[in-house]
C-alpha cells in the first residue's frame, strides 16, 4: 500500500494547526500509520532538504524547521502521495487555492505550514530518513468497506 510523509512545520505547530491538519487527512480517508512529535537536529534536516542544498533558501528553510517542533507523519492510502500534495496546495500560500491547507491558512512561502513528500520514491526516502520500521504501525481501519468499493 502507498505510503506518505507529511510534517507540520513550526509555524503550523505554534499556530495551533496540528488538529485541523490531521482532521483533514482522517475525515479523506487516509489511514495515520506513523506520528511523532520532534525538535529537528541540523543533521535530519540537511538530509531531508538535501536536494535544496545548492538554492539561496536553503540556509533559512534548515534554521526554520529546526527552529521549533514538528509532527511528523507517515499516512498510508491509495494514492496517497499525490492527493496528499493536493490537500497540501501550492508552494507559495499565496497562490495555493482556497480549500487545500496552505491557501486556507498561509500568506509567505517560507511559512507555508506543512511538508509533503513529491513522488512516491521520495516518500520512502524520508519515511526511512524519520522513522524506524518500528515505530510505524500497519493496521486495518474498521471504516474500510465504506471507504472503498
Ligand atoms: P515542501 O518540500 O516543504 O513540501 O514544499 P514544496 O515541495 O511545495 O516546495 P519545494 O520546492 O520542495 O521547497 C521546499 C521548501 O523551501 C521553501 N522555499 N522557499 N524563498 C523561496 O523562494 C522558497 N522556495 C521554497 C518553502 O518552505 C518550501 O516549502
Ligand atoms: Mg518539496
Amino acid at each position: 500500500m502507498e505510503r506518505t510523509f507529511l510534517a507540520i512545520k513550526p509555524d503550523g505547530v505554534q499556530r495551533g494547526l496540528v488538529g485541523e491538519i490531521i482532521r483533514r487527512y482522517e475525515t479523506k480517508g487516509f489511514t495515520l500509520v506513523g506520528l511523532k512529535f520532534v525538535k529537528v537536529s541540523r543533521e535530519l534536516a540537511e538530509k531531508h532538504y538535501d536536494v535544496h542544498r545548492e538554492r539561496p533558501f536553503f540556509a533559512g528553510l534548515v534554521e526554520f524547521i529546526t527552529s521549533g517542533p514538528v509532527v511528523a507523519m507517515v499516512w498510508e492510502g491509495e494514492g496517497v502521495v499525490a492527493a496528499a500534495r493536493k490537500l497540501i496546495g501550492a508552494t507559495n500560500p499565496l497562490t495555493a487555492e482556497p480549500g487545500t491547507i496552505r491557501g486556507d491558512f498561509g500568506i509567505n512561502i517560507g511559512r507555508n505550514i506543512i511538508h509533503g513528500s513529491d513522488a512516491i520514491e521520495t516518500a520512502q526516502r524520508e519515511i526511512s530518513l524519520w522513522f524506524t520500521e518500528e515505530e510505524l504501525v500497519g493496521w486495518q481501519p474498521h471504516l474500510a468497506p465504506w471507504l472503498h468499493e
